[in-house]
């Protein structure tokens, strides 16, 4: 058997460019508590091109002793070989994760993905490879802010920013399930289309309206009672426009505080909340990557009932991950990109 394996690697942090396949050697069991997954397919995500271009794919001391190192934040795949210490999965079994692609830890654009046993979760069984590949991090990221940080109350008037990107529509079918009325923000009249489509009651193009007139139209008081701001950067500061007093404002993404700071906030009795997904992996806390894997598995259950359906962008091989995400960067996907492998 091959040692070697294709992958998709970086050379160095910087544009699309910088994306190279290449033949690296293939991962092996780090101790007995690891299994080797052969990927199947992984997500293209946000924090693929972001890592790419600002150069965390390297170790955590900046030395990139890793280099040449492997995107990919997530995946999905087949059990290939087990330590001994893994009772819970044997060869064969088909499963999902998010691991790496960061930190000196290799992520999944690649053929082989070491993982340790306790961090992937079965796959849900009724979809294919593919489609549960769009699902990792954008179900636990949205689970987090939705079910976690949201602490929506029945009948809330809600609004999801960028509802039709990974987050926001896997967001939106959360928020199905808990009786409130969603309005939802996008650049254009397919996007607009699609989260309609998901439940979106009120749909607000913001390049065409004001967010804040539209939300006060739409509740008849300003603002809504919890904003998803899934888009950050001066979006997060726009967002403490968009929340009602006594409201709550949810973020994913490192954004720079209001002109006021937290004038505004304070003033409305507003709540804040922040989601990291990548913080267990990086302080390497085992009970927050166990209670992640359980959130996976809580997922899957709700893909197997038909209760959430991720809907795929584009699926490319390791030659049209840099295309992919250039127009994932862009704000051009609806829903996920996938690689296929
Ligand atoms: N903290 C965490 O743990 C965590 C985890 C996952 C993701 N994230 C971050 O959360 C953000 C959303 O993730 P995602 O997977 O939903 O991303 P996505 O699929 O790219 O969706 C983001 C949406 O933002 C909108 N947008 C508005 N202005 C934009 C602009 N200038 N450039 C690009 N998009 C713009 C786009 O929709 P419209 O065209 O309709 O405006 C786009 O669909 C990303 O920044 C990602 O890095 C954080």
């Amino acid at each position: 058997m091959s040692m070697k394996m294709r992958a998709l690697v970086v050379t160095r942090p910087g544009g699309p460019e910088v994306l190279a396949v290449r033949e690296v050697d293939r991962p092996r069991l780090r101790d007995e508590n690891d299994v080797i997954v052969r990927v199947k397919a992984c997500g293209i995500n946000p924090a693929d091109w972001q890592n790419r271009e600002n150069g965390a794919v390297y170790d955590e001391d900046g030395r990139g002793t890793h280099s040449p190192t492997i995107l990919g934040i997530d995946g999905v795949g087949v059990i290939e070989e087990v330590g001994s210490n893994v009772d819970q999965f044997r060869v064969g079994d088909e499963v999902w994760y998010v691991d790496g692609g960061y930190a000196g830890n290799p992520g999944s654009y690649a053929e082989f993905k070491v993982v340790r046993g306790d961090y992937v979760g079965a796959k849900p069984k009724t979809v294919g490879f593919v489609e549960a590949a769009a699902l990792p991090v954008v179900g636990l990221t949205a689970w987090e802010a939705v079910f976690d940080k949201g602490r929506v109350r029945v009948g809330d008037y809600v609004l999801v920013h960028g509802g039709a990107g990974g987050l926001g529509h896997i967001a939106i079918q959360y928020l199905n399930t808990l009786g409130v009325r969603i309005a939802a923000t996008v650049s254009g009249d397919a996007k607009a289309s699609f989260v309609r489509q998901l439940g979106a009651e009120r749909v607000i193009n913001y390049r065409e309206e004001s967010v804040e007139e539209s939300l006060l139209r739409w509740r008849g008081e300003p603002g809504a009672n919890v904003v998803f701001d899934f888009v950050g950067h001066s979006n997060f500061a726009e967002s403490f426009k968009h929340t009602a007093d006594y409201g709550r404002l949810v973020n994913t993404v490192v954004s720079d505080w209001p002109a006021g700071g937290n004038a505004m906030a304070e003033w409305k009795n507003m709540e804040l909340g922040f989601v990291n997904i990548g913080l267990p992996q990086i302080s390497r806390s085992h009970a927050l990557r166990l209670r992640q894997v359980d959130v996976l598995n809580k997922i899957a259950t709700m893909v197997d009932a038909g209760n959430l359906r991720v809907h795929i962008d584009r699926v490319v091989p390791f030659e049209g991950v840099a295309q992919a995400q250039r127009a994932l960067k862009a704000g051009e996907t609806i829903g996920r990109p996938v690689l296929s492998i």
